[in-house]
């Protein structure tokens, strides 16, 4: 066995579906929780010289410390080449102090990682101020991939009434724009201003949007407060459907209910981070990233 890849209990599904593209063998990483919130990580036994690590880093801060026992673990087992597979990369926001005395997580979490492993694969990391991983994981290869091309596959085939994509904030440009010239669909972006966790005022653009079939694009749905915010606009603007793609599916209690409460009939979100309302799957792209480092 040249390779391995081994996956958090959480994300079993698709790391399955990752090993199984990439023609990968695959074991797991045994967690256990003891009462006092410490973790016992378990590796397999016998580890080959190149091994991937597959964690989503939603909820992250328990895992980021569990991320740390296994990387190290790996390497007292004489792994020389480890990789990290971490569909949803956390603490991306937070790339500057927005109020004096802010710890800029970005740049410490990036160093964190990098100096735990030789490569790292991700998908639509939230890059905004700061354009380029390599930038935050010094010394690490990073490959940043875009689920662009599935998400757009997706609506082309679901979605044959040429719905309008509408990003709910400035922020999400890159992947509204990006998917919108896959699919030549028109598009658009809201302005959005964030009070605080669960307020958020936003602004549709100027765009007559009576009886049309709007699809909201973003990267990471939390509280759904963006969201439901921009759809309730749009249906008090006349839209006929809302529906919503999200890559990262990071939804905080109750949220599910409150976004079909907002009027969004249809909550579709990729397995990068493991969710009931996973449709779109990206192993195939992973897959294929990751030949270049094994
Ligand atoms: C921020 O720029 C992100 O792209 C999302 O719009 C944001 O994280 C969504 O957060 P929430 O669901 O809590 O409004």
């Amino acid at each position: 066995m040249d390779s391995l890849l081994i996956y958090f209990p959480e994300c079993e599904k698709p790391a399955r579906r990752l090993a199984d593209h990439a023609g990968l063998a695959f074991d797991e990483i045994k967690v256990h929780h003891f009462p006092d919130g410490e973790s016992l990580v378990t590796l397999p036994e016998s580890l080959p010289r190149c091994v991937i690590i597959y964690q989503s880093l939603n909820h992250p801060n328990d895992k980021l410390v569990e991320l740390l026992l296994a990387a190290r673990g790996a390497r007292e087992k004489e792994v020389s080449n480890l990789i990290l597979v971490a569909p949803y990369l956390a603490y991306m926001r937070q790339d500057k102090a927005f109020k004096p005395g802010e710890v800029v997580s970005q740049k410490i979490i990036g160093l964190f990682l990098s100096d735990l492993f030789d490569s790292l694969v991700t998908i639509d990391a939230h890059l905004h101020r700061v354009k380029d991983l390599s930038k935050i994981l010094p010394g690490c290869k990073a490959v940043n991939i875009t689920s662009a091309g599935l998400t757009s596959g997706y609506i082309v085939k679901n979605f044959p009434d040429r719905p309008f994509l509408l990003g709910p904030d400035e922020e999400s440009w890159q992947w509204v724009s990006g998917i919108a010239k896959m699919t030549g669909l028109e598009y658009g972006v809201c302005s959005k201003i964030r009070y605080g966790d669960k307020q958020v005022e936003v602004t549709l653009p100027e765009v007559k949007f009576a009886d049309r079939h709007v699809i909201l694009v973003d990267d990471i749905v939390s509280t759904g407060h963006t969201l439901a915010t921009a759809a309730v606009k749009l249906r008090k603007a006349g839209a006929a459907q809302v529906d919503c793609i999200i890559t990262h599916a990071l939804f905080s209690k109750g949220v599910l209910k409150f976004l079909k409460t907002s009027g969004i009939r249809r909550i579709i979100t990729t397995d990068t981070v493991p969710h009931s309302t996973n449709r779109i799957f990206t192993a195939s792209m992973v897959a294929e990233v990751l030949k270049e480092f094994i």
